[in-house]
């Protein structure tokens, strides 16, 4: 089991050694770098901007898969897209236009991401779920990392796994929150193919074990 990729968040990481958390992760299992913004508005936390995302992509070399929790985040796309981002993901409670914004992310040459807070069902998808290249299951709300995740999200995995058989076979399906060595199983089993891991990664003793385990889950620890 090892088709799935690895996004470990650096919103855990130490921003005052940013440059070495990087560095980690270049060197580790990891496949992409998760990036979350927030605004302060959509979710009860700020977290950083484009002067920080700008110097994370000066040191990465692998791709910045950029989570937007943020209001009107039309209105920065190109800026982030600039700045460095490989993937945008954008939350549905947040676009009236979504198909719209889909179409300018991809306009801007980076892979398209929508994402679903806990209690937005995944049905909302259907006409739209052609055109994504990503859905993101958020599996606690938005906002902090290190909280618990929430078992409905395994339904959830499994509605989007069926939607995209039928509508978008090669979608990317993101779950962010709470993962860890004891549910990475289960959620790929469930149909995710993208797992985001902050905690989990950052506050273990060894976190590039910790992420070679999430990217190899089951077989012995190094
Ligand atoms: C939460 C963020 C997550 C967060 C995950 O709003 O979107 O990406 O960093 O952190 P953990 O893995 O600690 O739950
Ligand atoms: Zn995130």
């Amino acid at each position: 089991m090892n088709n799935h990729l690895i996004a470990p968040s650096i919103l855990a990481a130490d921003f005052a050694n940013l440059q070495r958390d990087i560095e980690l992760i270049n060197s580790s299992e990891a496949d992409w770098i998760h990036v979350d913004i927030m605004d302060g508005v959509f979710v009860p936390n700020i977290s950083f901007g484009f002067p920080v995302m700008k110097a994370v992509k000066k040191h990465a070399k692998k791709p910045l898969d950029v989570h937007l929790m943020i209001v009107e985040p039309d209105r920065y796309l190109k800026e982030f897209a600039d700045a460095g981002a490989s993937g945008i993901t954008v939350h549905y409670e947040v676009c009236p236009n979504l198909h719209r914004t889909v179409q300018y992310i991809k306009e801007l040459g980076c892979r398209a991401s929508v994402a679903l807070n806990p209690h937005t069902p995944v049905a909302l998808l259907e006409d739209i779920i052609a055109d994504l290249d990503q859905v993101l299951i958020m599996s606690v709300n938005p906002g902090f990392g290190g909280q618990k995740f929430i078992e409905h999200t395994y339904k959830k995995l499994k509605d989007i796994k069926e939607l995209s058989n039928k509508h978008n076979p090669k979608l990317f399906i993101e779950v962010d929150g709470g993962v860890d060595e004891y549910n990475i199983i289960k959620l790929v089993e469930a149909g995710a193919n993208v797992l985001v891991a902050g905690n989990s990664v950052f506050s273990a003793a060894d976190p590039s074990a910790a992420i070679a385990y999430l990217k190899n889950p089951g077989k012995p620890k190094l």
